[in-house]
């Protein structure tokens, strides 16, 4: 068979083990012939591609980003996008597509198939917060990065007697800061699923440190948090062709207001890219790995349309349009019973 590959959306640790996975199967099990379409579903509708062998995918495993290159083009979006994406699937001799990419790379293979494209999809995303899987391989290590950034920061905010907040990622859903916060110590983690109130945080600030004694604070906000409406104003930004806003600004606009409120010097950070650059944890490179072999056996099994996920620890196939549907949020009995259990002190 003639199989595709394509890495779209926001890159993530873990791609290229993928790649390396689905490359050393397809030939090696199957006899395959891979190739690598270049940036996403910009190269589909361009027709750039690049060939994929064992030899070509040597000493990837640990490296960060994807060697395939990746973007936000949508060929929905694009005048004569998805006949451009047909028509060089078939000038090309691809007889099947594996999508790696999130919630709006997917959400064009599910299209695509509901087309009579034949796809098979690989989750990832740093944010996981794709449906139908339990974990996208990449926020394992966004999160290892978080809790890096944040044990660090405790030690600078006690010598200085400060708040610090923390930006990280996650525009819709906020896994990373809930994952990273708890496993951080943070006494506050604000998240797009829960409006949060800045009075609240300040009074839980107050108590931790007029009457709790506390010295310093870390709080940890997702880039998508938004305040409870008419409360605190935000900037916004560019839009993309999937329609996200570019975000940012939210831990900025934090510190503000909690040092002017609480009279607390308050600093911010931002982790940003720094999230999704790099090598891979090894729960992520394991992850990626099962990913890859079980979408080239899917290829093989022709279950197109189908997505690879992990549930209950197993690698299973869900149906794309069942995880492109609705996005994965954070598990509030988490964030309430557990996360805020140790919000203040
Ligand atoms: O795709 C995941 C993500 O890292 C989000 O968490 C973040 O909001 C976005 O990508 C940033 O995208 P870009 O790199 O295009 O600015």
């Amino acid at each position: 068979m003639r199989v595709a590959m394509l890495t779209g959306g926001g890159d993530c640790p873990g791609l290229n083990a993928v790649i390396r996975a689905v490359v050393r199967q397809g030939e090696r099990t199957y006899g395959d012939e891979l190739v690598g379409f270049l940036d996403g579903w910009r190269g589909v509708i361009e027709g750039e591609t690049r060939p994929l062998d064992v030899n070509a995918t040597r000493g990837i495993l640990a490296r960060g980003g994807t060697i395939l290159g990746s973007s936000r083009t949508n060929p929905f979006k694009i005048e004569g996008g998805v006949d451009a994406c047909k028509e060089s699937l078939e000038a090309l001799g691809i007889d099947v597509l594996v999508a790696i990419g999130g919630e709006d790379t997917l959400g064009v293979a599910n299209k695509l198939h509901e087309l009579g494209v034949r796809v098979v999809g690989v989750p990832k995303t740093i944010d996981n917060d794709l449906s139908g899987t339990e974990l996208t391989f990449g926020f394992d290590t966004a999160v290892q990065i978080a809790v890096e950034a944040i044990d660090r920061l405790h030690t600078t905010a006690e010598s200085h007697n400060r708040v610090m907040v923390v930006e990280v990622m996650g525009r819709h859903a906020g896994h990373i800061a809930t994952w990273a916060g708890i496993a951080g110590g943070a006494a506050n983690i604000l998240i797009p699923e829960e409006a949060f109130d800045i009075d609240e945080v300040c009074a839980t600030l107050r108590h931790r440190h007029d009457e709790l004694g506390r010295n310093a604070s870390i709080v940890v906000a997702a880039e998508g948090a938004a305040p409870k409406e008419g409360t605190m104003t935000l900037q916004t930004g560019e839009v993309d062709q999937f329609g996200h806003v570019r975000l940012g600004g939210i831990g900025q606009r934090l510190a503000e207001e909690i040092e002017g409120r609480t009279g607390y010097e308050t600093r911010q950070t931002v982790l940003g890219h720094v999230q999704r650059g790099g090598t891979p944890t090894a729960f992520d490179r394991i992850l990626a790995t099962r990913f890859g072999i079980a979408a080239i056996d899917a290829v093989h099994d022709e279950a197109f349309g189908q997505m690879v996920a992990l549930q209950c620890g197993q690698i299973v196939r869900v149906p794309l349009s069942e995880a492109v549907g609705t996005l994965k949020t954070v598990d509030l009995d988490l964030y309430h019973g557990v996360a805020e259990r140790f919000f203040a002190g």
